[in-house]
């Protein structure tokens, strides 16, 4: 039985087979985004993998309507897998936002699901890393959680000369477009956001068909192409530029009008994380959404948000090309080796307080001769082999420096550093 396309199975290192991903990277990778979301005070929140259909349909916009695995499930109810994160966090926060001091620091690390054309950086499933920040409408918490993102690759010893953080303006395009057109009528919001829509394939498309798709927008490519050129950040922009240049971060930031992002809800600041030479797919994106609470709740709560999310499939792309993924061992710290079977109970003593401690302890499960035993040891990379000389007394051996030392049985775990 095949897996279905686009989606992975990892295997512990060393990896089987090229056409398989590994579980350690993917733990690695978890760690540190978890790890840096809470130096920035953020906290953990997860929510169902199975939503009804309608929290996407509405919300996320076309592009994602059309990626989704929705069916109808045994009670005839229509549901999605998710997507996205975004709708279900607005949807939790409407809910029980009164418990909760603002602004809201929260992020999550979901699986998520989109029936995507597969191509490279881009599969059926993916793991996202969301940080989002909810109850706050002033730029410095779009600084703040554009230093996190920053601070999230940086964790992985990726610096300013392999990234860069897009920043644009729905605002700004919104103002561009008013100037094109007067009309701010119901229908008028579709228009636009079908213009924002050729501005964000505007690198991927043919300049011909961008321009044919604009002009029957009513703008001109040239005009469009001017206006990126410019790159003359709005006033919230440039105080998140300060801000970040206050925190050492101005080399990672750039105004790039290109980006407008294809999901529906943004309203504001928008941004995009990319390899600086430009190899891959967006690393991540994000920006404010600043009415989507408000729609989700059906007017009852009303809180501006902002976000971002980086997905695990490009972040290990650029992480192998630059050579900055750790070697993935078995990590065992300790062998316990039996090479007596009368040795056996009180060897499994000793197993049992050397976990207790915190170590990571491996034996042979059956009686199996000492060679194959230190062979064993030596594959899991074991930093230490320890053998009971009787019952009171062990002998630790430091593989690396191949010193010895014999040690009280209840003693054995202080010497082991
Ligand atoms: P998004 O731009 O659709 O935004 O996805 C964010 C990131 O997830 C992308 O930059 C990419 O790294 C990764 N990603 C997306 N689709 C795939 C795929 N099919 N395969 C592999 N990786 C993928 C959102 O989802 C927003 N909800 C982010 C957000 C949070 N905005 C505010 N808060």
């Amino acid at each position: 039985m095949e897996r279905l396309p686009g989606f992975r199975d990892f295997y512990p290192e060393p990896l089987p087979h090229p056409d398989v991903w590994s579980a350690d990277a993917r733990q690695y990778i978890f760690a540190k985004w978890r790890a840096t979301a809470r130096t920035y005070g953020f906290r953990e929140y997860d929510g169902p993998p199975l939503e009804p259909l309608e929290l996407f349909t509405t919300k996320s916009g076309e592009e994602i309507v059309g990626q989704l695995y929705n069916f109808a499930d045994k009670g005839e109810r229509s549901v999605s897998l998710r997507p996205e994160m975004t709708p279900t966090l607005a949807r939790m926060v409407a809910a029980h936002e009164r418990n909760y001091k603002k602004p809201i620091k929260w992020f999550a690390v979901p699986q998520l699901y989109r029936y995507e054309r597969q191509q490279k950086g881009r599969l059926r499933e993916h793991f996202q890393f969301n940080a989002d920040l909810i109850g706050e409408s002033d730029p410095a918490a779009d600084a703040e959680l554009i230093a996190l993102l920053i601070d999230s690759l940086r964790a992985f010893g990726l610096t300013a000369e392999d990234f860069v953080v897009r920043l644009s303006s729905r605002n700004a395009w919104h103002e561009f477009y008013h100037r094109g057109r007067q009309d701010s009528s119901e229908a008028d919001a579709v228009h636009e956001y079908q213009f924002f829509q050729v501005i964000d394939k505007l690198e991927r498309a043919l300049p011909e068909e961008s321009a044919k798709k604009l002009a029957a927008l009513g703008f001109k490519l040239d005009d469009v192409n001017a206006f990126i050129a410019g790159g003359k950040p709005t006033a919230q922009l440039q105080f998140i530029l300060d801000n970040l240049a206050a925190r050492g971060l101005g080399g990672f930031v750039k105004i790039d009008y290109h980006v407008i992002r294809g999901l529906a809800y943004y309203t504001g600041v928008v941004f995009e994380a990319f390899d600086r030479k430009g190899e891959f797919r967006a690393i991540a994106g994000g920006g404010r959404y600043d009415n989507l609470v408000k729609l989700i709740s059906g007017g009852k709560v009303n809180l501006p948000a902002l976000g971002f999310g980086m997905g695990d499939v490009v972040l290990l792309e650029l992480l192998k090309a630059r050579g900055l993924l750790p070697a993935f061992d078995a990590n065992v710290d300790v062998f316990c080796l039996i090479e007596e079977e009368s040795l056996r109970p009180a060897t499994l003593q000793l197993v049992q307080n050397l976990r207790l401690s915190g170590r990571a302890v491996e034996f042979p499960l059956t009686p199996t001769k000492p060679d194959k035993q230190f062979k064993r040891a030596q594959e899991l990379k074991a930093s230490f082999t320890a053998k009971l000389d009787n019952d009171s007394y062990v002998r630790i051996r430091n593989l690396k420096t191949r010193q010895e030392v014999v040690a009280g049985v209840r003693d054995a775990a202080n010497h082991l550093t």
